[in-house]
């Protein structure tokens, strides 16, 4: 029996038995392609993550881990699963138009992929990343230290969790925070809704209430000309913009379909 016989044979779409079958064997994808030997106990392994899929488990936490921003970031059911508009927010943080981030803080830093994928890119920055969610922060450590990078972790409510003495000093602050409305979390797929965080997502009655606490902290936080990157829902970038104090300037930035999607500014 080889790849392409399980493949013709599964119940899943062609693209993904590909990736549990790389996932298996450890092969390339165009080895799994044209074919190669699976033995009784590779295919017991394949049915078994198959298994896990048709019972609705998303792919990445199957496979464990997800290529993000130069890097490969573990990922399971401690953290949400990073999407590819937050890669895209990490783009955005790249391209900074004044001289390298001293000092970089990434809140609900989940996994820690932008954490770590800033990191990458700015190296000689202290980074330093924070989760409301101590499990999150332990795999956002492990993570750092799997890619080779280095960063501080703290556990706490967004600002909160920041050592005192990083007031008013942040070169470049980053957030994908919460923004699921509660009519929305009824709404949300199941694969989405039964596996992963719903602290990664409930965000109150409008979408804005933890959007509301990092707004406010702006100010007092970013250094005089710091940099903020913020992951907005999708429809929520004008009510954002209403939030903002007169002290930030921001601009509303789209992701790549179009969408109004990120807050970009600077503390004035
Ligand atoms: C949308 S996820 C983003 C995770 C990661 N940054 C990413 O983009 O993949 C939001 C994260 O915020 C965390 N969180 C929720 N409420 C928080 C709060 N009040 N303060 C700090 N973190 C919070 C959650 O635990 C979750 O890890």
């Amino acid at each position: 029996m080889t790849t392409r016989d399980i493949m013709a044979a599964g119940r899943l779409p062609r693209n993904e038995s590909e990736r549990l079958l790389m996932k298996v064997t450890g092969r390339t994808r165009a080895e799994v392609v044209a074919g190669v030997p699976i033995d009784d106990e590779l295919a017991v392994a394949y049915s078994t993550l198959c298994r896990r899929r048709l019972a609705g488990e998303p792919l990445q936490y199957i496979e464990g881990s997800i290529p993000f921003a130069l890097c490969e970031i573990a990922v399971d059911r401690r953290v949400l699963i990073p999407r590819p508009e937050t890669e895209y927010l990490w783009e955005l943080a790249c391209t900074l138009p004044d001289e390298a981030p001293s000092l970089i803080v990434d809140l609900c830093t989940g996994s820690g992929a932008l954490a770590i994928g800033l990191a990458a890119i700015y190296p000689d920055a202290d980074v330093v990343a924070t989760d409301v969610s101590e499990d999150a922060v332990n795999l956002a450590a492990d993570n750092a230290e799997a890619n080779g990078q280095s960063i501080r972790v703290f556990v706490g409510d967004l600002f909160e969790a920041l050592p005192d003495e990083l007031a008013g000093r942040i070169d470049l602050l980053v957030a994908n925070p919460p923004y699921v409305s509660t009519l929305e979390m009824e709404e949300l797929p199941d694969e989405v809704a039964d596996w992963e965080p719903h602290l990664a997502l409930a965000a109150g009655s409008d979408g804005l209430s933890v959007l509301r606490g990092l707004i406010a902290g702006l100010p007092g936080w970013l250094r005089p000309g710091g940099w903020f990157f913020i992951e907005v829902g999708s429809g929520h970038a004008t009510a954002a913009l209403d939030l903002l104090p007169d002290t930030v300037s921001c601009q509303i930035r789209r992701d790549l379909t179009g969408r109004d999607r990120y807050l970009v500014g600077q503390r004035l």
